[in-house]
């Protein structure tokens, strides 16, 4: 499948028209970004590590039953998936207390809540992503209110998946954010890549960050702990 033009020229993620206008190709770069992209920097092998993990991971939700836009890997760095409409809205789910939910409430982090908390952000770069509610999404016209319905059975869906998985290799599913798009046909799909960028991912057995919060915090070895989740999740027959 040969790209056409750019649709999006992001730092971690260029995804590419193709000749076919309902498909595109997400390419995944090694360079890594943090608060509002000022932190900066090329972690060797990241892009592969980043697509292999959200290959897998779109595998297993749509063996699952969970409809997303992934169609197939192409090579190490890239993937073709479903041209989507993206809804501008980012949908976080925490299983554990960390980031901006233990600095805004004061809590510690690592504190297990006693549900899930699903949290809805306002995509937009100017505005830094801003926390809404449901009221909020309906009010903006985001999405509808069975949409926003159907987008938290789905999420809760993903979450279900997702933490007995990496349970079974060792890691913590902390939280992860997630985004939502409508196919042609207009039907819901999930229309984001689940990658250590975008999700917080600890080790079971020593409680180390696998996830971008080592670049956050400049832990080091960052690219060794993108390739440990991308080696454990697919290989996941040595667990069992
Ligand atoms: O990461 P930060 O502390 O700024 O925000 P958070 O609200 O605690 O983020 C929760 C999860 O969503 C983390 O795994 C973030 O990496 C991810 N996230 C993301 O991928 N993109 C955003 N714009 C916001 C959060």
């Amino acid at each position: 499948m040969e790209k056409t033009g750019i649709v999006h020229d992001g730092v971690s993620i260029k995804i590419y028209d193709t000749e076919d206008p309902e498909k595109v190709i997400i390419s995944f770069t090694d360079e890594i970004t943090a608060y509002k992209k000022i932190k900066k920097a090329v972690i060797k092998g990241k892009g592969k590590y980043c697509n292999g993990i959200s290959c897998e991971i779109s595998r297993i939700l749509q063996e699952n039953g969970v409809p997303t836009s992934f169609i197939e890997k192409l090579s190490d760095t890239e993937q073709l998936c479903w041209k989507t409409s993206v809804i501008p809205m980012e949908v976080i789910v925490r299983n554990v207390i960390a980031g901006s939910m233990a600095q805004r409430l004061g809590l510690e982090e690592g504190i297990v809540p006693k549900e899930p908390v699903y949290d809805l952000c306002y995509k937009s770069d100017i505005l830094c992503d801003p926390l809404i509610n449901d009221s909020q999404a309906l009010a903006i016209g985001l999405v509808s209110q069975e949409e926003l319905n159907q987008i938290y059975s789905m999420t809760q869906k993903v979450n279900a998946v997702l933490v007995p998985m990496f349970k079974s290799i060792g890691i913590t599913l902390v939280d992860f954010k997630t985004e939502y798009g409508h196919m042609p046909d207009g039907s819901l799909v999930m229309s984001d890549d689940i990658t250590p960028d975008s999700a917080r991912l600890w080790d079971i057995a020593t409680g180390q960050r696998l996830d971008k919060d080592r670049f956050r915090h400049d832990n080091g070895k960052v690219g060794e702990a993108y390739k440990d989740v991308y080696e454990r999740l697919t290989n996941r027959e040595k667990f069992l």
